[in-house]
């Protein structure tokens, strides 16, 4: 197999573009691919402070690697989940990218913020935690973003995250997820930063490469939380789908962006309240996360 660009010998081929690339080239693709999808959805600009979620995954360590190759000003967010070893070994991962490139690395700690980390949560609800964390997750990214004054946060979602997502919403089809899923949401409340996903347009499997040539130290191990969660399942069958008919991921996915979410947006917009006790953005007058650590306050 022969690389597409220079016809040197090719170490991964990409079906579903119909060509393959030595390393060199590989990196080079992929570094463009980044770039190319940050201009065109106008995500942010060389010179905006961008504040770049972390978990130590090869997804996020390799976004926060091309935009500080790339001359971005690019800060490091890690939450600390408080889930055992896996978020010690995360974090150590977060912290060593950082410290090997004189990276600005912010640290905030579930725990500090909830009152109790992820485990906490399941005790609380007496559910999988992932809802719960998934939603202390995003607030305290706009928080730290607003504590910190930058206007918007990368997140490392690729393109398997992104049609895994949408499919688990189209099979339940719960239609009020459908216009928030979104490369770009904008902010649309002071309190509310913009949220962007520079890699949806790549794979798992293309980030994994870019990690691998880079020599990018991650965390192989999913959350212990993770394990038998749908999202997994609906991976596997796209990757299936994939398989049999390289780009389906792809088309599944933009052709929702262009021609199923805008059936979904509603024209009136929803009405943004800040929460009585936190002063975050919220539709109720309390907000999810202080109701969410009212209930781990409860439970202790
Ligand atoms: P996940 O929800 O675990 O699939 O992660 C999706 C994206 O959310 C990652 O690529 C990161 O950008 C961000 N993220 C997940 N976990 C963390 C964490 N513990 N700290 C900071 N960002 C995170
Ligand atoms: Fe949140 Fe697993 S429960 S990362
Ligand atoms: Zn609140």
């Amino acid at each position: 197999m022969k690389c597409r660009k220079c016809g040197g010998q090719a170490v991964l081929e990409l079906r579903r573009h119909n060509t393959a690339f030595c390393a060199p080239d590989y990196l080079e693709f992929f570094r463009k691919q980044v770039h190319e999808t940050i201009r065109r959805f106008r995500m942010f600009k060389k010179e905006e402070p961008v504040l770049v979620a972390v978990s130590g995954g090869k997804d996020s360590l390799a976004l926060w690697h091309v935009l500080l190759e790339d001359g971005y000003a690019a800060t490091g967010l890690y939450l600390d989940l408080g889930i055992f070893d896996y978020s010690k070994e995360s974090k150590a991962k977060c912290e060593a990218f950082a410290g090997a490139r004189g990276a600005r690395l912010l640290i905030v700690s579930v725990k500090d913020e909830l009152g109790g980390a992820v485990p906490a949560i399941k005790e609380a609800t007496r559910r999988p935690p992932c809802s719960g964390c998934g939603l202390s997750k995003r607030y305290l990214m706009n928080k730290a973003a607003l504590d910190h004054g930058f206007p918007v946060v990368a997140t490392g979602h690729n393109l398997d995250d992104e049609a895994a997502t949408l499919f688990g919403s189209i099979v339940h089809w719960q239609t009020e997820a459908l216009p928030r899923q979104s490369p770009v949401l904008p902010s649309t409340h002071p309190k509310l930063v913009r949220r962007v996903k520079p890699l949806f347009r790549l794979t798992e499997r293309e980030t994994a490469a870019y990690a691998f040539l880079r020599r990018i130290d991650y965390i192989v191990e999913e959350c212990p939380f993770a394990k038998g969660a749908t999202s997994l399942l609906y991976k596997d069958i796209l990757n299936r789908l994939e398989d049999a008919s390289p780009g389906a991921k792809h088309n599944f996915f933009y052709g929702f962006l262009e021609r199923g979410r805008p059936a979904f947006e509603r024209s009136e917009g929803i009405e943004l309240n800040e929460c009585a006790r936190c002063g975050q953005v919220t539709t109720g007058a309390i907000c999810a996360f202080c109701k969410l650590a009212d209930q781990v306050k409860r439970s202790r």
